[in-house]
């Protein structure tokens, strides 16, 4: 943690940004490595108005990674950096933090993938090393992923019906949202056939504690999952298979 004295200059830094406070936001230090996180968080919270090179959905990593990345359990940046480098199932092979974010990129928010010297991943790095700060080594932070919910089958009729009931008046009887306040789900603008989030287990996870974003925590396991599958079978754009390594 920042000594008390440097706090005031962060809050009022992370203020000018026009940010949210997430977790010990007003701590970032002040100086040229404050301002790489800083800027890191900028892209996190507004990723296509900041690496708009490399975003082809409207969607930011805040709308999936909630609250800046620092929500418990809704696959949050918090003591991540200690992990990488990490074998990964779908990678197959040891990635970076880097490679890991180019993932996103490429999948999640459907772009062309960032090299992982360039800007965008520089910044993104140093806010999420900023994150790690008070990891400790052999003591994992519980929050990590997304929650465990049991194997269930989705059934894509009662998904559709839930949809019109608690998500239509956000996110459109369209799926299109309203971006950037209200992320898009499926259609031109959303995540690719190649993200995480696709996969309608993933998604239960996430929506199950999350949505609807007005009454989180009201969705059973089940209605979780039959969303999940109304979710999988709407249209959105391919993953570019020439991105496949990521
Ligand atoms: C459409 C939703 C979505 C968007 C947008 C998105 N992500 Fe993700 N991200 C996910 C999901 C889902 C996972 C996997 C969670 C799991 O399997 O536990 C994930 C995983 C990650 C991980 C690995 C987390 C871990 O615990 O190993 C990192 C790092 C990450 N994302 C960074 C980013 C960054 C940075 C951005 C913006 C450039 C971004 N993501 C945009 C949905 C998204
Ligand atoms: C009150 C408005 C509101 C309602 C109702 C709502 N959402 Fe959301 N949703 C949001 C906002 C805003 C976000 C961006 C993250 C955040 O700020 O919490 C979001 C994010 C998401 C995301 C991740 C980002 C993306 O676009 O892929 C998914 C998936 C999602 N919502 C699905 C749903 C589903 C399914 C329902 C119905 C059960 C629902 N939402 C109901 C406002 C809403």
């Amino acid at each position: 943690m920042e000594s008390g004295a440097e706090q005031p200059a962060g809050q009022a830094a992370t203020q000018a940004a026009g940010q949210s406070s997430g977790q010990g936001a007003a701590a970032i230090p002040a100086g040229s490595a404050g301002d790489l996180i800083r800027s890191g968080k900028l892209v996190f919270d507004q990723t296509p108005k900041y690496a708009s090179a490399y975003v082809g959905a409207k969607l930011s990593c805040s709308d999936c990674h909630l609250q800046s990345g620092t929500m418990p359990k809704a696959s949050p940046m918090i003591d991540l950096a200690n992990l990488f480098p990490l074998y990964t199932e779908r990678a197959g092979r040891v990635i970076s933090l880097q490679e890991r974010i180019v993932e996103c990129f490429v999948r999640s928010e459907n772009g062309p993938p960032p090299g992982t010297d360039s800007q965008p991943i520089r910044a993104l790095t140093a806010y999420v090393d900023w994150l790690s700060r008070d990891g400790v080594k052999g003591k994992p932070y519980s929050g990590r992923g997304l929650v465990e919910l049991p194997e269930l089958v989705g059934n894509a009729e009662n998904g559709k019906t839930i949809y019109k009931a608690q998500c239509a008046a956000c996110h459109g009887s369209d799926g299109a949202g309203m971006p950037p306040a209200i992320p898009p789900l499926w259609g031109p603008d959303a995540y690719n056939d190649g993200a995480g989030i696709d996969q309608p287990a993933k998604m239960a996870a996430f929506l199950q504690p999350n949505m609807p974003q007005n009454h989180p925590g009201s969705l059973t396991p089940q209605q979780a999952f039959d969303l999940g599958a109304f979710l999988h079978g709407m249209p959105r754009p391919a993953m570019n298979p020439a991105y496949k390594r990521y």
